[in-house]
């Protein structure tokens, strides 16, 4: 069933009824500021950090579903509602939203009235912008009124949901005009407030939530706008909201629009005050200068779209299949620039106030946006390896105001130094930029002791080399790519983290999945060394990586698949000896996109079991069969009923590995099965199944086992984003990065047709045709650059050249 369409001459997803399964969301913002905000209005703002820095509050948890975000009323006589529907929940005559690039535009009709929102954050401001369009569609004279409706968050979002002696006391606004300041907090230590105006003068306003909406109502039948007054109140204490009243008269045909401005504005410490308990206006009236007319918001939305359009042509595909070029081209490559900047913090399944920047997650997003904004990336990468550790292993998570590692959580995943590795590669293939392997770059932040990013490199591969077990596979600790395998935890008592209760490192449970991960990545660096010249370094990785290799096939293979770990008792996890949990995704995936055991042909019986044993119809399940109990011996993993999350969940970050490891072997077929399995525009059909947002890919859906197969969870905030579009760009579609050029080297199931593909690289575009007369797999059987034959299939790079034209015929 479907709740919406996708436009792609527009680049959005246009949802037609509110009444999704579940909220339906989108992101506004690309730097300091941003949004999240559903397809009823729901969500909140922030400024930088989504814990500390929150502007308006947000209920989680809360009946019914997403309730509180910024709100518009319409009061047309007796009828009140939203033009997003919540919280009122008139039924309307005509509803649409439509998230697009940094952008949600709703349009909702009631009788002869209509409205149009547009909500975006300006590419360069602290704020969120608003315009709104009233129209009289019918043959009379209106009177109507408008109320707009923000409700403040007392800034530390943690404090304000729990704090409520002390909150409930701070509040503090003050008005000018049609101008709302919230200042809580501003008398002592912070320096920034935040300010809520219209570009009209406001027939009213409020500032108390108890006055504006009464205390035994709610967002749905507020009694100020029930009466068609606000009551010009100041909040001082409780609960501060901003609110404007505006009584419009609309001749037949006539439209009016209005300009809204939520914005977060700071002030240099000894320039707060204007006067005692005044504020300084300054920098929010520079702001709310900027837009003041219906041109001002124009301009700036322009800017926002030419934005998004230049960004995203860096990497266009036209296949004769809609969905991959609509995945691939639009929503793919936005949902990893939303991981770039929200990393796991704000989601409707995070709460923002959680963890900070995962070491690996924030590795493995780069994979997805660094061919986008390659300069950020290179920043992100040195951010991350400032907080590694001297040994080469590093913080699991890091705060992003302030960059330092998070020692409640610490090291000890020891699948993290190599995802340092494999970020720093996919950065150099992708630009060529090999100073930044020279940049001097601390440990744990501390610069007295700092290295060049090379050296970090080489203790990442180094902390796995010194810490294997007692198969020469390496050790575990805490947990490796899967946070919920906790081999050296125990824990028996509810409440104690699985992650960091026990000791961090036992020295038996290995891990055969950083095994695979070591193979990969070991030869990306062996290949780094070799390309700045590094010839003994890169034969020494390679030597080790050949070991591991010959560990894999042998401690870590079970006969027809890899083995997952061996755990603190040396015990096989994903074995067949194991009566639950036989295998495991991860290292069928990791091992054979290594290459492990291609030549020798485990690799092509480990995709057999993949596909006997963990293949569903909404996507490979990460184990089978599902644990039934606790194994306070695997830790976290059990605690989940079956068929959900890490227990044999279809967890859709690690199905592009399996889909990647099919190519590896050519078997264009099943890695596009793969690939469309949990691709969201192929589930668009039954999204009262699938229930999250069809146009990103969601961490989980749930796996036969579980009550609801096929379900989503976790939407948005996934490694997902950037490992399928690494799968389809680099490996289905074939234009991988490395470090001479770009190579094309296809792998697409039968049927796929012609295509081409667009791809900006290293400052040139790449304009690739590739032809396939005879329906292969895989395979180039001739290559031309600009009209000359070459031989392989790496286009050598040359500086030179603005624009390349490739023409490929597979065969
Ligand atoms: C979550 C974590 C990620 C981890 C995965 C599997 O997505 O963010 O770091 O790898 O779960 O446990
Ligand atoms: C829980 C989740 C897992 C996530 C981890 C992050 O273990 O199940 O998916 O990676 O929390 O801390």
């Amino acid at each position: 069933m479907n709740f919406g369409h996708f436009d792609d001459e527009n680049m959005e997803y246009v949802v037609t009824t509110p009444k999704t399964p579940l909220p339906w969301i989108n992101y506004l913002g690309s730097n300091d500021f941003f949004s999240l905000i559903s397809n009823t209005s729901g969500g909140y703002s922030f400024y930088k950090d989504a814990k500390l820095l929150r502007l308006t509050r947000y209920r989680y948890n809360d009946v019914p579903l997403d309730s509180n975000g910024k709100y518009f009323y319409i009061k047309d006589g007796a009828a009140i509602w939203n033009p997003g529907w919540q919280p009122t929940k008139t039924e309307l005559d005509e509803y649409e939203c439509r998230h697009g690039m940094g952008y949600t535009k709703f349009h909702g009709k009631k009788g002869d009235i209509s409205a149009n929102v547009l909500c975006f954050v300006p590419m360069d401001d602290t704020c969120e912008v608003q315009k709104i369009v009233v129209t009289n569609d019918g043959s009379s004279e209106k009177k109507i009124q408008l109320f707009s409706y923000v409700e403040f968050c007392l800034w530390n979002a943690m404090d304000d949901m729990t704090n409520y002696q002390r909150n409930l006391s701070t509040g503090e606004v003050e008005v000018i005009g049609s101008t709302i300041y919230h200042k809580t907090e501003y008398r002592e230590r912070r320096n920034h407030y935040a300010v809520y105006s219209v570009n009209t003068k406001a027939d009213g306003f409020d500032t108390s939530r108890e006055d504006f909406i009464g205390v035994y109502n709610s967002g749905a039948n507020p009694d100020a706008v029930i009466e068609g007054k606000c009551r010009n109140s100041i909040a001082s204490g409780w609960y501060p909201i901003a609110s404007h009243q505006i009584d419009i008269t609309l001749a037949p045909g006539e439209s009016k629009s209005y300009v809204f401005v939520l914005g977060y504005c700071e002030n240099p410490k000894d320039q707060k005050w204007e006067a005692q308990d005044v504020i300084n206006k300054a920098p929010a009236e520079k702001m709310l200068a900027k837009y003041q007319t219906d041109e001002d918001v124009d301009k700036s939305f322009d800017n926002l779209r030419t934005y998004w359009k230049k960004l995203l042509s860096k990497f266009t595909v036209n296949t004769k299949n809609d969905k991959v070029n609509r995945m691939v081209n639009i929503w793919n490559q936005y949902q990893c620039m939303v991981t770039f900047n929200m990393s796991r913090s704000a989601s409707y399944y995070e709460s923002g106030i959680g963890r900070g920047m995962g070491f690996r997650d924030s590795c493995q997003d780069l994979l997805g946006f660094v061919h986008l904004i390659p300069d950020r990336a290179r920043q992100r990468i040195i951010d991350i390896a400032s907080t590694q550790f001297q040994d080469g292993s590093a913080y699991h998570q890091y705060q992003p105001l302030t960059k330092k590692g998070n020692s409640d959580i610490g090291s000890g995943f020891n699948d993290d130094p190599l995802w340092l590795i494999a970020g720093t590669s996919a950065y150099i293939r992708e630009t060529g930029d090999t100073t930044i392997l020279d940049e001097i770059v601390p440990y744990d932040n501390d610069m007295s002791v700092a290295t060049s990013l090379f050296e970090h490199l080489t203790r990442s591969l180094d902390y796995i080399i010194n810490h294997k077990g007692p198969h020469d596979l390496p050790l575990i600790g805490r947990a490796d790519w899967n946070d919920c395998l906790n081999l050296n935890c125990f824990s028996e008592h509810p409440g104690e983290s699985f992650q960091t209760f026990g000791p961090s490192e036992g020295p038996v449970a290995e891990s055969v999945f950083i095994g695979g991960m070591f193979v990969k990545y070991g030869n990306e660096y062996a290949d780094l060394c070799d390309f700045i010249g590094k010839k003994d370094e890169a034969d020494r990785a390679r030597s080790e990586v050949e070991k591991m290799v010959k560990a894999l096939l042998g401690a870590g293979w079970d006969g027809k698949w890899f083995i997952r770990a061996y755990d603190a008792n040396g015990n096989k996890v994903g074995s067949n000896e194991c009566d639950e949990g036989k295998i495991y995704i991860e290292p069928q995936g990791f091992c054979v996109l290594a290459g492990v055991g291609v030549e020798t042909g485990e690799a092509q019986k480990a995709m057999d079991s993949v596909k006997e044993m963990l293949d569903t119809k909404y996507g490979i399940m990460i184990l089978q069969p599902a644990y039934t109990r606790y194994h306070v011996e695997l830790g976290e993993i059990s605690s989940y009923p079956p068929g959900y999350k890490e227990n044999a969940g279809i967890f859709c970050h690690n199905n592009p590995w399996v889909s990647i490891a099919e190519t590896v072997i050519g078997d264009g077929d099943r890695a596009f099965e793969i690939y469309q399995k949990t691709c969201p525009a192929y589930l668009q059909d039954i999204s009262e199944i699938h229930r999250t947002e069809p146009y990103v890919y969601s961490q989980m859906v749930a796996g036969r086992d579980a009550r609801f197969h096929g379900q989503g969870k976790n939407s948005w905030l996934t490694g997902t984003a950037a490992w399928t579009f690494t799968d389809i760009s680099q490996y289905i579609l074939g234009v991988y990065p490395t470090l001479k050029g770009l190579q094309i080297n296809p792998c697409i199931p039968h049927g796929f047709g012609d295509f081409t593909v667009t791809r900006e690289y290293r400052n040139a575009v790449y304009h690739i045709t590739v032809k396939n007369p005879s329906d292969v797999c895989k395979g180039v059987l001739k290559m031309t650059v600009d009209g000359n034959d070459i031989s392989g299939n790496v286009i050598p790079y040359d500086p030179s050249k603005k624009d390349v034209n490739i023409e490929i015929v597979m065969g």
